[in-house]
């Protein structure tokens, strides 16, 4: 989704803009602008397409100043042009406005003003707002901050700003309902941005902005109001990530950099969750043993991968805590009528805490007088600050936009709570929980494993990427395996994909498998029938002649038999296999976008957070 960044300080504006915007790049856009101070008012430049167009614009026409704000834009209203592209601008071109979300009312304003003879250039939601800062001004208002705040009280829907005034020097103003922004304070320097990375490297503290506030930003500092002009203490958070969490370390794209680093993140959230006794310790849960004694149900909801990581948790915590548990996708859960009551706790899966659907179905569970508990990776993000209790994935930022060290946190995040339940509620001995902490224990060293043996994946990739389609199986455990295998194929190779559990092949998908058909089957092996019935499900496919490249367990020779070609994973409990398949399938996906020249990072059409439904 857009991306937001603003300066103030003594340093040239221009290039702090254009660093920030290539931090959030990640996030998604189709163009992207600046906006700064000049001795002669407000200057800006836009363009269409990567950053490095709005580079060329610049070259071409110098532009120096500061303050300034810069913005990236994910089109929703409007196409990507130049025209569309932020900042925009009132109609005197003193007032530069940089937008994240939409203004749901955008029409009736827009009406409103064109009847008091305000022109618009462009199709966007957001030019209405400079346009209404104008309005407010030339109606009497005493000051532009005045202009703003009452501006802003008629706008509907959501909304990160960056505002800037030709005629108020060394100012910026930023403002949020509903979509993220913070304050970073450096030296003698401050920034607005749309998250933490981009500005990671010139900021020493951090001001979450809540909705309804309004930051002002000039040399001497911030300070942070409500709607109605009263000034708002906030709390300054230390800046929990190191600047060269941003970077990509060596490593040809972030997505590489976040796969490879999966058996680090792994091992230090388990090792923050185990006492000395190798007991699950969850120290922020805040609900109590007698609290999950009495639960009766569970209810998940979240979006994409984090979905994924959601019908894990359903069937693990299924497995061995003996409570009901459901799952949905957030923009389902919010247009049905679900039935859920007080005594359900609500489990809201997301890594940027960002994303509205999953932040929507949260609010409606809270209305509904659940509790909430999230399991997210961003620390300040509004699902965090709306929800009673954290489990944090703590992955670090991950910037590829395919996500995948987040997810491996997702399960593991899931696995530390499904022992912690199970325990609770007595559903699990103490020899039992032991197990499965040896179990989970050995999860970075398979993972590892895998990671080591990338080459031979490559050249599975190498050999199958062309097709113009793949199916995904997988059983149990690892049906979401297969899902989020399919997923990542299709979002980084743009190779039409489809994941499947196994036992429904027959139902449909299996009229697809022909001698061109790749099939990605995960059969690691397993002590129980889930095993034998998914060998049941490959000779399916080899009967119809599908090339089967087989996910198994180091040493199976029943599957190498049947498969044309096998990426083997190291013997791994059958709970915890997904947290190590899944890796070998973030790789095959990542060679077959390496093969098929796609730009890994930065996906086409898609957004790192979905911020608007
Ligand atoms: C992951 O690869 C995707 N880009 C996407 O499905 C993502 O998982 C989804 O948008 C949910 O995001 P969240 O975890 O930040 O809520």
């Amino acid at each position: 989704m857009c991306g937001i960044v603003g300066y103030v300080g003594e340093r040239d504006a221009v290039p702090v803009l254009l660093e920030g915007l290539r931090r959030l790049e990640y996030r998604g856009y189709d163009s992207a602008g600046i906006a700064v101070q000049t001795p002669d008012g407000l200057g800006w430049r836009k363009s269409v397409g990567r950053l490095t167009e709005l580079e060329q614009a610049l070259a071409a026409n110098e532009l120096h100043g500061r303050p300034g704000i810069g913005h990236t834009r994910w089109a929703t209203h409007g196409e990507p042009s130049t025209t569309n592209s932020h900042p925009h601008l009132d109609g005197t071109g003193r007032i530069a406005v940089v937008h994240n979300g939409i203004i749901e009312n955008y029409q009736a304003l827009r009406d409103a003003l064109g009847a008091c003879g305000h022109t618009f250039q462009s199709d966007t939601d957001t030019e209405v707002l400079p346009h209404l800062i104008e309005a407010e001004l030339a109606q009497g208002a005493p000051d532009s901050e005045t202009a703003l705040r009452q501006a802003l009280q008629q706008a509907r829907g959501a909304y990160a700003l960056g505002v800037l005034f030709a005629d108020q020097p060394d100012t910026v103003y930023a403002a949020r309902l509903g979509s993220p922004l913070i304050v970073g304070i450096g030296d003698g320097e401050y920034f607005i941005a749309s998250d933490v990375p981009a500005i990671v490297k010139h900021i020493r503290e951090v001001i979450y902005l809540n909705d309804g506030e309004i930051a002002v930003l000039t040399p001497d500092g911030v300070t942070v109001k409500n709607l109605e002009g009263e000034v708002i203490e906030h709390k300054r958070h230390p800046v929990a990530i190191a600047p060269e969490a941003a970077e990509r370390a060596g490593f040809e794209t972030f997505m590489l950099k976040e796969i490879h680093e999966q058996p680090r993140v792994l091992r230090s959230l388990l090792e923050s969750h185990l006492t000395d006794t190798d007991r699950v310790h969850i120290p922020d849960i805040g609900f109590s043993d007698d609290y999950f004694q009495l639960l009766r149900r569970i209810m998940i909801v979240s979006c994409g991968t984090a979905y994924h990581a959601a019908m894990y948790g359903k069937f693990l915590l299924e497995h061995l805590t003996g409570l009901a548990v459901e799952t949905d996708l957030g923009s389902e859960f919010r247009y049905r009528s679900p039935r859920i009551e007080r005594d359900t706790l609500f489990v809201a899966v997301s890594q940027s805490g960002e994303t509205a659907d999953t932040l929507a179905s949260l609010r409606l569970a809270r209305e509904m007088k659940c509790k909430v508990c999230s399991i997210c990776n961003v620390v300040g993000s509004s699902l965090v600050r709306e929800s009673d209790s954290i489990l944090y994935t703590e992955a670090g930022p991950e910037i590829g936009v395919a996500s995948t060290k987040a997810y491996t946190a997702q399960l593991l995040a899931f696995a530390l709570f499904s022992i912690h339940v199970g325990r609770a509620r007595g559903e699990l001995s103490d020899a039992r929980a032991a197990a499965l902490v040896k179990a989970l224990a050995a999860v970075p060293d398979a993972i590892h494993y895998v990671l080591e043996r990338a080459d031979r994946i490559r050249a599975i990739a190498d050999k199958h990427h062309d097709g113009p389609s793949a199916l995904y199986l997988g059983r149990r455990f690892n049906y979401p395996t297969a899902l989020e295998g399919a997923l990542k194929n299709k979002e980084i190779s743009y190779q039409h994909a489809e994941g499947y559990a196994a036992g429904e092949m027959k139902h449909g998908p299996i009229a697809l498998i022909n001698e061109y058909m790749p099939v990605i089957c995960v059969c690691t092996q397993t002590d129980d029938e889930v095993y034998d019935k998914m060998i049941s499900n490959v000779r399916e496919v080899e009967a119809r002649h599908g090339r089967i490249i087989a996910l198994a367990t180091d040493g199976d020779r029943q599957v190498a038999d049947l498969a044309e070609d096998i990426i083997y994973v190291p013997p791994i409990s059958e709970e915890f296999s997904p947290l190590v398949n899944v890796v070998a399938l973030q790789l095959l996906a990542y060679y077959a976008a390496q093969a098929r020249g796609t730009d890994i990072d930065k996906p086409r059409n898609l957004a790192k957070s979905v911020t608007v439904e």
